[in-house]
């Protein structure tokens, strides 16, 4: 039967062309922290990595945020952005659950009247924001995307909870996604696992606390053990696939860019990779903590800017985090 519909036509293949990424200015030490749990700076550098946070202030929103990041990617790419045809946003800290923080990132940006959406899928949205604007550039849906991690994670943390004050903090990166001739973004490896939808979770739903305040506002919880089990052992498997189905070798990598959940993670990551010494790996979690969604952009901005990978270089990606949720491939840094 012949259709009548005539299908979209987009490019042969897509790639990152820029990346931004947006710090807040006030950094929070693990001695502050400290102040409310009891722990040391020894312990969570120890256990985490992580010396110290940034933290937004009271009156910078998650769109705050994203418009800084999203901005300074556009500006580095060379595109205008009244090309952008589709603003992604991933977050699970906007506070509103509508309207979406990609319609207001895509006006304030000046992607005037383009297609704008959020996901929601915790530290993994990234890889799938990546996932989703290669499949629209390929599609024709849209010629430029802009992928955007941000999180607030400061508004949903308790801070007196010893298994999460420590962890998480505030930032976000963004990257603008456009045509190519050669194949720049490899085929991803993705997927959930919902009967472990409690490993991270919140204490309370928005709904349950207005019905019946618990003692503190709806915040993040974590079985970190469970947490860290899984990602050391399935995520280290999933990075491998995607590296697999992209037909590249560890060896062939200049870099290695892990979501910053934990340095030991990234750590065991490494050891069941069997990653060669020769490629480095984002480290960023030290003085940023772990910002969900944000975490792999700013990352690799910083390895960018630190002269630690070249442009252009090959780079592996993965997220994992609340759902649960993963996504991972392998990409050419802009
Ligand atoms: O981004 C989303 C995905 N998230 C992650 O990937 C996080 C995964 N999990 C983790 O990173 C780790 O599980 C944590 C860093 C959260 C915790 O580290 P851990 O090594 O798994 O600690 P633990 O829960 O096994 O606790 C070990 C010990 C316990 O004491 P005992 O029973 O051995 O005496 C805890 O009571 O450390 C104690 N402890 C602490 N001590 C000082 C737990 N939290 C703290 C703390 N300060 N904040």
């Amino acid at each position: 039967m012949t259709s009548p519909i005539t299908p979209a036509t987009g490019a042969a293949y897509a790639r990152i062309m820029a990346v931004g990424g947006y710090r807040p200015s006030r950094i929070v030490t693990n001695d502050e922290v400290c102040k409310r749990i009891d722990s040391s700076d020894e312990w969570i550098r120890e256990r985490s990595g992580i010396i110290e946070r940034r933290y937004a202030a009271d009156d910078e929103t998650v769109v705050d945020m994203a418009t800084a990041a999203a901005t300074k990617a556009i500006e580095k790419s060379g595109i205008n952005a009244s090309e952008v045809g589709l603003v992604l946003v991933a977050s699970v800290t906007h506070p509103y659950p509508t309207p979406s923080a990609a319609a207001e990132v895509a006006f304030r940006v000046g992607a005037l009247g383009s297609a704008a959406t959020d996901i929601s899928s915790a530290c993994a949205g990234f890889c799938y924001g990546i996932a989703l604007a290669d499949s629209v550039v390929r599609s024709g849906a849209a010629k430029y995307v802009i992928v955007i991690g941000v999180e607030k994670l400061s508004d949903w943390t308790d801070h007196s909870d010893r298994s999460t004050a420590f962890i998480f903090a505030d930032g976000a990166g963004a990257v603008v996604i456009g045509p190519s001739d050669v194949p720049a973004i490899g085929p991803v490896v993705w997927g959930s696992d919902g009967e472990q939808r409690d490993a991270i979770n919140m204490t309370q739903s928005l709904i349950e606390y207005r019905d019946e305040p618990g003692p503190i506002f709806p915040a993040l919880t974590m079985q970190g053990q469970q947490v860290f089990r899984w990602a050391v052992g399935d995520m280290a498997k999933t990075a491998q696939r995607a590296l697999d189905v992209a037909h590249v070798a560890a060896d062939d990598l200049d870099a290695f860019i892990p979501h910053q959940a934990n340095m030991r993670i990234t750590d065991a990551m490494i050891r069941a990779l069997k990653l060669p010494a020769h490629v480095p790996v984002a480290r960023d979690i030290a003085y940023t903590g772990n910002t969900s969604a944000a975490s792999i952009p700013l990352a690799m901005e910083r390895m960018l800017d630190d002269h630690e990978v070249e442009h252009g270089g090959t780079a592996l990606l993965i997220g994992f985090g609340a759902g649960l949720v993963f996504a991972s491939q392998v990409v050419t840094l802009p």
